[in-house]
């Protein structure tokens, strides 16, 4: 990492007490709207999920569309140690341009379908990249041993066992992905397979969203809490046995799974307890966006920032930022827009919300004197988007200014394609 001249020196770190006069010092030579990770908490986040591993032998692979920035999946891979192993992308076209920038060990989360996507693993493959695919359909295994034995190579694969939680008739709790709900339809795949050239299993992936995904106590859900925690320990106990029964069933017809992968930032404890797990997939949780704010026994640090320029004033109770937008994926919701991290006080405005390109905020009684060019900082719902709105970003440990890196995006990769 190149070393940056500006360098201002803060008393505290951005996560943790950083007042606004420190903000703005740390901005005062940028071009603002910009985006911040401070090292810091990616290490004290790094540290927190390493010992939240039940076992130390479950490694971490990291979920990289929850992070998107080379640098600091390089800071993640330099400082993990032997608790992290690989890295877990989303796309073919971006587990290319992660292998171009000198990573390895892929284990492909989500399948690929068309032979254009195929062709790209398989020639990954051919070039000595460890990348294992994701399949849950015999069409997966098809374009993936076309492609491979096109490249004259063998692609290894993953099955997706599907967790989510079905307590009665028409009624589904976890992710639409995997039609792989028992032993026995995994081991049909699994002969599938077997019978393909250009193909190996290698590996089992089963990932229980409702259990990594959903916070333990996220505001305005207290009354549903009982049925949370009811969901979630149903949901573990699901995993457990699918997992292992899946397991033994793919033992028993003689294929040696070298790789079982499982949960997320919000499940590391109870997938990592599972005798069957060998590693979890964990992403989020480096730079704790504001959805993980919320999870019972994990106090994460804020790790990953934006700063819009305040560029006018309609009324001396308001202040207008340059951009918005920054809403995160998912189910629509008030929880998917960014929260205000500095000045307090500060509140959008409903009519307008985080807008296109202008963001009007009410200023409350606790919000400081704000003038025209001041920062206002602000926390994405999730990680890694963020990264998709910048090229680059500034990375800030002991309070300074100690780089600025560009984002997988702005190295001219996005996540669009
Ligand atoms: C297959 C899979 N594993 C793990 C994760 C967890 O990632 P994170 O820790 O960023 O929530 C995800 C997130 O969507 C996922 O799709």
């Amino acid at each position: 990492m190149r070393p940056h001249g500006v360098g201002h020196v803060l008393a505290a770190l951005p996560g943790e007490t950083m007042n606004h006069e420190a903000w703005k010092t740390l901005l005062a030579a940028e071009s603002l709207p910009c985006a911040i990770v401070d090292l810091d908490a990616v290490d004290h986040n790094l540290a927190l999920l390493r010992a939240a591993r039940a076992r130390e032998d479950v490694t971490l692979r990291v979920a990289t569309k929850s992070v998107r920035v080379p640098a600091v999946l390089r800071h993640l891979r330099e400082h993990g140690g032997s608790a992290l192993r690989g890295w877990m992308p989303w796309s073919a076209g971006e587990t290319r341009a992660l292998f171009e920038q000198g990573f390895d060990d892929f284990l492909m989360g989500y399948p690929v379908a068309r032979p254009q996507e195929a062709d790209t693993l398989a020639a990954l493959a051919a070039d000595g990249a460890q990348v294992i695919a994701c399949v849950d359909d015999a069409h997966h295994v098809a374009v993936l041993a076309e492609a491979a034995r096109a490249h004259g190579t063998e692609v290894p694969v993953c099955i997706d066992v599907d967790l989510s939680l079905r307590p009665a008739a028409g009624v589904h709790l976890g992710v639409r992905r995997s039609p792989h709900r028992d032993a026995v339809s995994v081991v049909a795949l699994a002969r599938r397979i077997a019978e393909a050239e250009g193909v190996r299993l290698a590996a089992v992936l089963a990932y229980e969203a409702q259990v990594a995904g959903l916070a333990d106590r996220a505001p305005g859900t207290a009354l549903k809490r009982p049925v949370l925690r009811w969901l979630k320990a149903r949901s573990v106990a699901l995993a457990r046995e699918r997992r292992s029964a899946v397991l033994e069933a793919l033992e028993r017809e003689g294929h040696a799974i070298a790789v079982v992968n499982g949960g997320g930032t919000g499940s590391l404890r109870t997938t990592s307890a599972e005798a069957a797990v060998t590693e979890v997939t964990v992403g989020s949780g480096f730079l704790c966006p504001h959805l993980f704010d919320h999870y019972d026994g994990l106090p994460l640090r804020p790790a990953a920032f934006f700063a819009l320029p305040i560029c006018r004033r309609s009324d001396p109770d308001h202040v207008t930022c340059l951009t918005g937008g920054f809403i995160a994926s998912g189910a629509p919701g008030p929880d998917r827009l960014p929260q205000v991290h500095s000045p307090p006080g500060l509140t959008p405005v409903a009519l307008e919300g985080w807008g296109e390109v202008q963001t009007p905020f009410r200023c409350g009684r606790d919000a400081p004197q704000l003038r025209l060019g001041d920062p206002v900082i602000a926390r994405h719902a999730k990680a890694g988007e963020l990264f998709e709105h910048f090229r680059e970003v500034l990375l800030v440990r002991g309070g300074a200014v100690v780089d600025r890196v560009p984002t997988l995006r702005g190295t001219g990769w996005g996540y669009g394609g």
